[in-house]
């Protein structure tokens, strides 16, 4: 079969090398010169594990291509992927689908024989109809059924993991209309290597499809954000959030999984998929007010953290020189849409301090967004006279650093970790003074503070 993927972003790029890998011949399409440049030069674009071994072994194939030009991959397509972005609407927070709608129309005028047209990209409900009448509308000669159909097939992958995701994901979701049975096949013979593999294929109506991608983001969200209060309570009546998130995930109900306290969700996809999700929800009169309240509560949450810092700091961080290690919204990624870092970072300069970060793959992209701050060439130089040292970001290489190393090179000896990646024992006996999230802090004991904390103890 021969697809072509319009928009060659973390899902567009991750989906067309996917597919490529299942012997399907894919053209990756995007308007960004520069990006389809840097993929026929070899580099990659995004930062992905894997994900340039998976391009090069699939452009030597043949079966893998790249290019500007929307109507040739078109034309000879058997289906079109649309992965354009969807992010939020200024003003009203709903999904801005100006980029789904503008790839509809010119893939419309591209079809030249039975296309099935599959979004990808997360839109809200009814957005797979309205694509059908944009081709419909754009092109009168050709007839829904007959020329093309339109499928909805959201994408769960996750930054960080995509191919995996993608290879082997917990299910495919596919939504048609009920008569598009040559849509369906044609999506099925697509996802033929993961069928062999007895992934899970929910095949439903294009509605539901739709929803599903919001329901599932949005009930993640909300994992999240009940989690993060759980460990505000735990913070104040004694308790430890790690132990009450084992302790209810070990019930099957419930689930170990996104159970991690931290400083609110962020990323390319919960923040903007929530508001989407209650925007959808408000317009059709049947609100979702928990997901209302997972959004306030979020928002709050990601812009009180810098008070946490503060706090730690013993009330101001006016003067205080903070290391900020990770600044994307997770791990392994180089995103850096909506990471807590945009909101925390800021605030922190604005209340008077001078940060000095360090991300191993989020720097090119923080550079842009955050500015007024100092850059450092790795996690121990990020430290260099710092009095306290704020952990965003759970990266590997943060998780095991040397704590006499860091004595050595902070002034200071506050630790902020909000993603609770030590126990706070261990590095209290280096000699600091650590603050995690919904466990009590814990501060050095004198003696080992004099003896591992070095000159400044
Ligand atoms: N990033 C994720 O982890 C993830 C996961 C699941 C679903 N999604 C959804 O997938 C969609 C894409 O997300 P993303 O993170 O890959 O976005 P992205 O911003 O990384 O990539 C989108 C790409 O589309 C290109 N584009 C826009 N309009 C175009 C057009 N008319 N023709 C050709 N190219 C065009 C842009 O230049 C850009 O390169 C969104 O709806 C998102 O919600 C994302």
């Amino acid at each position: 079969m021969r697809i072509a993927v319009i928009g060659t972003g973390y899902v567009g790029l991750v989906s067309g090398a996917c597919f490529s890998e299942f012997g399907v011949e894919v053209v990756c399409v995007d308007k960004d010169a520069d990006k389809i440049a840097r993929l026929e030069r070899g580099e990659m674009p995004i930062y992905e594990p894997g994900l340039d071994q998976l391009v090069a072994n699939n452009v030597r194939a043949g079966r893998l291509s790249f290019s500007t030009s929307l109507k040739p991959a078109v034309e000879g397509a058997d289906a079109v992927f649309i992965a354009v972005g969807t992010p939020s609407r200024r003003g009203d927070g709903h999904a801005d689908l100006s980029y789904v709608f503008a790839a509809a129309e010119e893939i419309a005028h591209a079809i030249a024989g039975y296309t099935v047209i599959v979004t990808k990209s997360t839109v809200p409900v009814g957005t797979g109809r309205k694509v059908a009448e944009i081709v419909a509308k754009a092109r009168p000669d050709l007839e829904i059924g007959r020329d093309f159909d339109v499928v909805s097939n959201p994408e769960f992958l996750r930054e960080g993991s995509a191919i995996g995701d993608f290879m082997r994901p917990d299910r495919v979701v596919i939504g048609t209309m009920p008569e598009a049975e040559r849509a369906r096949s044609a999506m099925k013979e697509l996802y033929r290597p993961l069928f062999l593999l007895e992934t899970p294929v929910v095949i439903t109506g294009l509605e539901t499809s739709e929803l599903i991608k919001y329901a599932a983001n949005s009930f993640l969200a909300a994992k999240i954000t009940f989690i993060n209060e759980i460990a505000d309570l735990c913070e104040v009546v004694g308790a430890d959030v790690q132990e009450v998130a084992k302790g209810i995930g070990l019930d099957g109900r419930i689930g170990k999984k996104f159970l991690h306290a931290g400083p609110g969700y962020g990323g390319s996809c919960f923040p903007k998929d929530c508001l989407a999700l209650v925007k959808t929800a408000r317009d059709s009169g049947t609100p979702v007010s928990i997901i209302e309240t997972v959004v306030q509560v979020n928002d709050s949450r990601k812009r009180a953290m810098a008070e946490r810092i503060e706090a730690a700091l013993g009330g101001s961080v006016a003067g205080k020189r903070i290391a900020v290690l990770g600044l994307t919204f997770k791990p392994n990624t180089d995103d850096m849409r909506d990471a807590p870092s945009l909101d925390i970072v800021p605030a922190l300069v604005e209340k008077g301090a001078t940060v000095r970060a360090f991300d191993p793959e989020g720097m090119g992209e923080a550079k842009k967004l955050l500015t007024g701050i100092e850059y450092a060439e790795d996690a121990y130089s990020a430290l260099a006279g710092a009095d306290a040292l704020a952990i965003l970001t759970e990266w590997n290489e943060f998780r095991a650093l040397d704590w006499s190393h860091v004595a050595r090179q902070m002034a200071g000896r506050v630790v902020v970790d909000l993603r609770n990646i030590y126990q706070p024992e261990q590095v209290a006996a280096a000699g600091f003074s650590y603050h995690s999230i919904g466990r009590a802090a814990a501060r050095p004991a004198p003696q080992l503070k004099a003896v591992a904390g070095g000159a400044a103890a």
